[in-house]
């Protein structure tokens, strides 16, 4: 059984169709990276996923069953900036996802239900490796920590499904390679699955086992949003790097401008 399948799924903001012929099977403990030009639908996808977005025709199914429509414990995220509370200190931030879920109208805690969610929330900060920031609040973190954090926060409440949407764009290239290195060995421990997008290409070879290209099948000039993107390859990762059919077809369908700093 697949743990998420989708059959010609199609998103619509009014007449735009963003995304539409969608039909895939993920399997629990893949780590699916997801590229694509600008606006072609990637994080409209992952909101799918998340429960945020609706999807508007065909089927999407978490474990045979329809998609839910609002975020739950099962799925994580984290953005490329903005996932975590700027009001919140480093335990603050890891522990309100416990606290939003004991009392959903209240926002705390008490007792013995405060100190569970503490040391889950200390678990979860150690293996983020910032136990030593805890009282620290957003702006006093690196870029590098913060996705840190936003990843501590994501995995609060032991997500089964891990959504990244360019969590490591803005980060340099040495703190992403450390970024990596966690993201690969959370993923492999907790047997996440995962969905990243990301506009570098060596990055989605570096981390996934399968690499999907969004991008538009059909096009008509005169009416731009009457079709929408969809996957155009679906590739399993086995040796981790681009083959060279695949650098030219994209350079061939005007993806270079996908990746400054990649392969193309
Ligand atoms: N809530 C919304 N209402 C109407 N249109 C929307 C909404 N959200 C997204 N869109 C449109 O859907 C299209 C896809 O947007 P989306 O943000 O999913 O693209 P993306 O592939 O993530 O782009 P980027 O790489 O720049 O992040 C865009 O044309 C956008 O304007
Ligand atoms: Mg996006």
């Amino acid at each position: 059984m697949s743990l998420l399948e989708a059959k010609r799924l199609e998103k619509h903001y009014g007449d735009h169709v963003v995304l539409e012929r969608l039909d895939f099977r993920v399997d629990a403990g893949e780590f699916v990276t997801l590229v694509g030009a600008s606006g072609c639908g990637k994080t409209t996808f992952l909101k799918m996923l998340l429960g945020t977005e609706r999807i508007s025709r065909g089927s999407l199914t978490l474990d045979e069953r329809p998609i839910p429509d609002e975020p739950g414990p099962d799925r994580g995220v984290v953005f490329q900036k903005y996932s975590v509370f700027p009001h919140l200190t480093v335990l603050g931030n890891v522990m309100i996802a416990e606290e939003l879920r004991q009392s959903r109208w209240l926002g705390k805690s008490f007792g013995a239900a405060r100190r569970h969610a503490r040391d889950k929330a200390m678990a979860r900060i150690r293996e983020v490796g910032l136990s030593d920031a805890l009282g620290k609040y957003p702006h006093e973190l690196s870029g590098g920590m913060q996705q840190r954090l936003a990843i501590a926060q994501a995995l609060m409440m032991r997500p089964r499904i891990l959504l990244l949407d360019e969590p490591f764009g803005a980060l340099d290239p040495g703190i992403r390679q450390d970024m990596h290195e966690l993201i690969l060995r959370l993923w492999q421990d907790q047997q996440l699955t995962i969905f990243m997008i990301t506009h570098d290409l060596k990055e989605a070879f570096a981390l996934g086992t399968r690499l999907w290209v969004f991008d538009k099948l059909r096009h008509d000039p005169q009416a731009p949003q009457a079709y929408g993107a969809t996957i155009t390859y679906d590739l399993p990762i086995a040796q981790r790097q681009p083959p060279q059919d695949l650098k030219a077809s994209l350079a061939e369908r005007g993806l270079k401008t996908l990746t400054q700093e990649t392969l193309l």
